[in-house]
């Protein structure tokens, strides 16, 4: 059965693993350690007690960012990232001190997670040219920014 629970230190040694495995471009094992605590809302999605996905996100004052959201790819096409996302909107749209606003950058080549925004109702917003690095270096990959509007 799956659940959606907040993701502790406890789980990171797993939720590492899978980033290793998610990502073609992971983050580095101290990254993603340091988004982490106090100013973090990070929730993890098992199937009975296997870490299969999770989503950190960082609140400052008003405004939420999602940093990072990976699937195990075993578990892909299920519908799983889309329940995530909106227990992370419904949780941010409930919290005492009100977020107005989530938002994320994301590969403009990701066409996958383009898509689960776009499905879920966040907005394009505008383009940074060349922001990513490439496994060609020398060229930059545009970054797409999206925002979804959680309290107007
Ligand atoms: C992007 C990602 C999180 C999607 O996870 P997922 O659980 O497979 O997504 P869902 O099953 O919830 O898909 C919801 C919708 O997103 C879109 N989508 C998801 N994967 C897709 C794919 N491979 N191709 C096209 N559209 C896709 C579809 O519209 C899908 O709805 P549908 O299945 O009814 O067509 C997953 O592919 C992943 O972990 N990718 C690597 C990490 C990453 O790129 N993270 C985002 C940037 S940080």
């Amino acid at each position: 059965m799956k659940k959606i629970s907040p993701l502790t230190p406890e789980d990171l040694p797993a939720a590492y693993q899978l980033e290793l495995i998610a990502h073609p471009f992971p983050w580095s094992e101290s990254v993603f350690y340091s988004n982490q605590g106090d100013r973090y809302f990070n929730l993890k999605i098992s199937d009975d007690d296997q870490l299969i996905g999770y989503a950190i996100c960082q609140i400052v004052a008003d405004e939420a960012t999602l940093f990072n959201i990976a699937i195990n790819p075993k578990f892909r096409r299920q519908g799983l990232a889309k329940m995530l996302l909106n227990e992370v909107i419904a949780q941010l749209s409930s919290m005492p001190k009100p977020i107005r606003t989530l938002w994320l950058e994301v590969r403009a080549s990701n066409k996958a997670a383009i898509n689960l925004y776009n499905v879920l109702g966040f907005n394009e917003l505008t383009v940074r040219k060349k922001y990513y690095p490439t496994k060609e270096s020398s060229h930059g990959e545009d970054a797409i920014i999206m925002a979804y509007t959680l309290m107007l």
